[in-house]
This record gives structure tokens, C-alpha cells and sequence, in this order.
């Protein structure tokens, strides 16, 4: 069979092995919720299952009504995916094309590089500054005529860094009307840098070319379900990203039970205190030791573990002590780790790994 040139483009997406392990094994490679779902929502797929003869919903109209009154928008100004990354790649499809560019920050999240590999545009990644921060400015001076799209990570995958919501405003300004900015805030429920998931909303009504992008898989812990969100300046990315996919991308289970995790708010602030708590004092106990941590507005922690870029053997050895993390070295940041954080016993396992490893 001789297949599409960007077949051999394409680049492989890193998935983190480790599914077959077995519940001994600490997950904190994939930077999943170690909550399980809540009854009520577990509940709700229940329900959704039991009309699963038939198609779903296409208008997905309870799960949009539910987000645009939540976020007070208007419900033609949400779109869904099967995931965030589904979004991703839509906005992919839906924007770009031979001549035209995308804009990003390396490394970030690594779905990015499929775009430009998939549909023939040119891809301009711009290398994070030494914080291992966003350099906003370096990223406006590669918008040209050509650019369609430009993804901004906040907090940052996976370096876990976050800019002030100030920075992008102003970036924002600086970005012409064409080119759609898609603001990743995959993980701005943990972050105290941007300090409230509502605050970037009104940017939406200043800017119609942001698409800020949301998912149920982290704080929702609904990772397996595959639903995410973009919350839009103009409804004209929505009906875009719905033109490029197949109608029916969200289960009916799926959409039950994300309508369902949006009732409960306090479980996850509940969720968010926790892992917070969690990230300061494993980030601080990792520094005590020497170790270089970044300073993390995420539910993932970005360790240097080795000067000589051999991540492969600290995430070998963790391994083998019973604890599955992530080396940077396949997501642009040779040298580094990158571990979620789990339940307290996960990551007391974590701590007495490391301190055998490094
Ligand atoms: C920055 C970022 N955006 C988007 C996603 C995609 O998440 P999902 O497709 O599960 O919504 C991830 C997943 O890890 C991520 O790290």
C-alpha cells in the first residue's frame, strides 16, 4: 500500500506505556487525576449506556448548554472534541494548509508537531526561555501574513510553568485579527500564577480569533471518557472544527457524565487543594535534595535528573522500583523528568524511588 506523505511525516505521538502493569505500579506518567470518578457521575454514563442503541445527541446540546452557563457564554460558542487533543488536531485540519504557518513554544505539548506534519504547513517553534517559560515576544515576531495558528500552553506541558494572564493579554493585542490563538488552559485549574480558572474568559469578548481550550481529563478526572472544550471568541471556529469531523465524536456516556462532573464544583476544588498541597511539598522536598524542580502551576512536576540529557535511566530505575514517569527526553527536554502527582501513598513511593535513583 503506498500511503500519504504525511504518513511519513507524521511524528509519533510519546504514549506512556505501563497500562498492563497492574494497580502496584504508581501511574504518574500520563499526568491523569489519581481520583477516581465520583458515583454520581459513574451514575450518569450508567444512564447514557442504557440508550446506547442509538446515536448520540450531534447538538451535544445538555453538555453546551451546561458549559455556556457555566462560563456565560453563548452555547454556539462552545465547541467539543473527543478530548482537547481531538480539538487540537480539528483546529489543525480546519486552519492550516500548504504556505500557510503555525506558531508554538517548544517543547510543549506534544500534539502540536502533528499539525504542521499533517497538513503541509510550516511549523515555527519557538524555544522557551531559560525559565522554561513562554517567550511571548519571540513568538509575535514569527506572526506573518502566513500565520493561521497560534497555540499558547498555560501552564505549560511539559515544563508546568505558567504565565500571569497580564502577559497574554498584552500578547494578545499585539496578534492581527487572522490568525486563530488557541490558549491551552488544559491544566489552569491547579495554577495560583493565573490564581482563578474564570479570569481568562473576558479576553474571549476583547479577542473573537481565541479559542480557549478545556478538558474534563485532569481536574474532572475523566480522562478515559475523552471529552474537551473550546470556549470561543467567535462561533466561527466551532462550526469550522464540527465541518472537518465525523458528527458523532462524544459518547453518550460521555456526555452524561461531564454534564454531571460540572455539578460538582466542591469536589473539585476539593481536588485542586489536595494536589496543590502536594505539589509544594514534593517539590520542596526534591529541592531540599538538590534536585532542580521548576516551579509547577500543574498537576506535574518538571525535575532535572541528570546533567548528562539521560533521563532514560532514572525513568528506567523508578520503574523498576514500581513508578511510572515520563523522560523528557521524548518530550524536548532531555535531562528532565516529568511526574504527576498522585494519591499521598503514590507519592511517598515517588520520594523514596528517587532518593535511591538520584
Ligand atoms: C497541554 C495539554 N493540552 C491538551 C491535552 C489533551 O488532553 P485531552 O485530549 O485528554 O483533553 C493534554 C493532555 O495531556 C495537555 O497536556
Amino acid at each position: 500500500m503506498e500511503f500519504a506523505q504525511k504518513i511519513r511525516r507524521i511524528p509519533v505521538y510519546p504514549v506512556a506505556g505501563g497500562y498492563d502493569l497492574g494497580a502496584e505500579m504508581a501511574m504518574l506518567a500520563s499526568n491523569e487525576s489519581p481520583f477516581a470518578p465520583l458515583e454520581p457521575v459513574i451514575e450518569a454514563a450508567r444512564r447514557g449506556l442504557l440508550g446506547a442503541n442509538r446515536y448520540p445527541d450531534p447538538s451535544y446540546a445538555p453538555l453546551r448548554e451546561a458549559l455556556a452557563q457555566r462560563y456565560g457564554l453563548p452555547a454556539e460558542r462552545i465547541a467539543l472534541g473527543t478530548g482537547s487533543c481531538e480539538l487540537i488536531l480539528a483546529a489543525g485540519d480546519a486552519l492550516l494548509e500548504p504556505g500557510a504557518e503555525v506558531v508554538y513554544a517548544w517543547p510543549a505539548f506534544s500534539v502540536y508537531p502533528h499539525l504542521a506534519a499533517a497538513s503541509g504547513a510550516r511549523a515555527i517553534e519557538v524555544p522557551l526561555t531559560a525559565q522554561g517559560v513562554h517567550d511571548l515576544d519571540a513568538i509575535a515576531a514569527e506572526i506573518t501574513v502566513a500565520t493561521r495558528l497560534v497555540l499558547i500552553c498555560n501552564p505549560n506541558n511539559p515544563t508546568s510553568t505558567a504565565l500571569p494572564l497580564e502577559a497574554i493579554a498584552a500578547f494578545l493585542e499585539r496578534v492581527p485579527a487572522h490568525v486563530c490563538v488557541i490558549l491551552d488552559e488544559a491544566y489552569v485549574e491547579f495554577s495560583l500564577t493565573v490564581g482563578d480558572p474564570y479570569a481568562s474568559l473576558p479576553l474571549l469578548e476583547r479577542f473573537p480569533n481565541l479559542v480557549i481550550l478545556r478538558t474534563f481529563s485532569k481536574v474532572y478526572g475523566l480522562a478515559a471518557l475523552r471529552v474537551g472544550y473550546g470556549l470561543c471568541g467567535a462561533d466561527s471556529f466551532r462550526i469550522a472544527v464540527d465541518q472537518v469531523r465525523q458528527p458523532f465524536y462524544l459518547t453518550s456516556a460521555a456526555q452524561a457524565a461531564a454534564v454531571e462532573a460540572l455539578r460538582h464544583q466542591d469536589e473539585v476544588e476539593r481536588r485542586v487543594v489536595a494536589t496543590v498541597a502536594a505539589r509544594t511539598q514534593i517539590s520542596e522536598a526534591l529541592r531540599e535534595r538538590g534536585l532542580w524542580v521548576a516551579e509547577s502551576d500543574a498537576n506535574f512536576l518538571w525535575v532535572r535528573v541528570a546533567q548528562d540529557g539521560d533521563d532514560a535511566r532514572v525513568v528506567s530505575a523508578l520503574r523498576e522500583r514500581g513508578v511510572l514517569v515520563r523522560g523528557g527526553s521524548a518530550l524536548g527536554g532531555p535531562g528532565h523528568i516529568r511526574v504527576t502527582l498522585g494519591t499521598r501513598e503514590q507519592n511517598e513511593k515517588l520520594l523514596d524511588a528517587l532518593a535511591q535513583v538520584c
